[in-house]
């Protein structure tokens, strides 16, 4: 029998923390790309996101993922070779091994301490599973690795991190998606949807300040993994729904008048000014399915849960 788990690591090496805080600080209204949040503290505060109350997402995803398993199955068949960009802890998969009975499993993250740890569970509670974790950056490509066997494919892609890229960003990505999956392939995916946003606003808010920890969580990386002399108690959380752009946004603020110094670049931030981290994107089942189509995807079929709070989407290549 071979070996029921390989990992690879596909990161590209030119991902460089420094790098973006040079490019993100340069610009007129500062960012970083969300994919820093993701060490390994990054991953354990997400996951630590998902047990609050507010943030509803994975609790309804989820219930949808158990309830919804045979009806899913029945229209993928059995014996796919699945992979999940931005696998995470594979909570989510592992409601849908039983049922989806894959002949692989290709769990790919930016994390890729957690992702081992993550993939080697996985391989614990499910012995009959060939896993091969690979450590990648989706938004440069999404590999495949040799090891993994030829089949027809499901892509899993839940979470709602479809809404973290741009929608030009994100009819580029489903692109790529699509040419992995191929003309007999899947994608399984969970967006997140347009709804109060009084409920948007509790949920990157929480109560035990969990979000907040998350979205410090990045000054902490830049002030360990770089030059940059930063102090994070010196920044606060924000998050707030932006009804333009039909998005939540995620920023740090400055609370005073401050300069971050690296390699003789000088970074001035007044008090009040903001770094972007994150967007969330919200699609109505109609603006998603759009989307998909512009990216040569087509509906097998969705499901919207109670009270319009999450979709899940199958599409098929062309
Ligand atoms: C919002 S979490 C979702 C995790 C999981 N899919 C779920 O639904 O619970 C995003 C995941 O994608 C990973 N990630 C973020 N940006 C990435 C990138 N550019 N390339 C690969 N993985 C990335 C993170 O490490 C994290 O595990």
């Amino acid at each position: 029998m071979g070996k029921r788990i390989t990992f690879h690591d596909h990161k590209p090496k030119t991902l460089s923390l420094q790098q973006a805080v040079i490019e993100g600080f340069s610009k007129e209204r500062k960012s970083i790309p969300p994919k820093f949040f993701y060490d390994e503290r990054g991953s354990a505060l997400f996951a630590a996101i998902c047990d609050q109350p507010e943030y509803y997402p994975p609790d309804v995803e989820q219930a949808m993922l158990t309830r919804l398993a045979q009806e899913i199955a029945d229209l993928t068949g059995t014996g796919r070779v699945i992979f999940e960009p931005g696998a995470g802890s594979t909570a989510k998969i592992r409601l849908l091994l039983e049922a989806l009975r894959p002949l692989a499993y290709v769990p790919m993250d930016i994390s890729c301490e957690f992702l081992k740890q993550a993939a080697a569970d996985l391989v614990d509670e499910f012995p009959w599973l060939p896993v091969h974790a690979t450590c990648v950056d989706f938004t440069h490509s999404l590999p495949i690795p040799e090891t993994a066997p030829p089949g027809r494919r499901l892509a899993f892609f839940p979470g709602s991190s479809i809404g973290n890229f741009s929608p030009q960003a994100a009819c580029e990505f489903l692109t790529l998606v699509h040419q992995q999956i191929g003309p007999d392939g899947l994608l399984l995916i969970g967006v997140d949807t347009k709804k109060d946003p009084d409920i948007l606003h509790a949920a990157y808010n929480d109560a035990a300040g969990v979000t907040a920890a998350f979205n410090l969580n990045l000054l902490h990386r830049i002030r360990n993994e770089t030059d940059v002399e930063c102090n994070p108690e010196n920044f606060d959380h924000q998050a707030f729904y932006n009804p333009e752009q039909g998005r939540i946004e995620m920023h740090l603020v400055s609370r005073c008048r401050q300069t971050l110094r690296l390699n003789g670049y000088r970074f001035e931030l007044a008090e009040g000014e903001t770094v972007h981290t994150e967007n969330s994107y919200k699609y109505t089942p109609q603006e998603f399915l759009a989307q998909a189509s512009r990216a040569g995807l087509r509906e097998v079929r969705h499901w919207v849960a109670e009270q319009d709070l999450f979709a899940l989407y199958l599409l098929a290549g062309a």
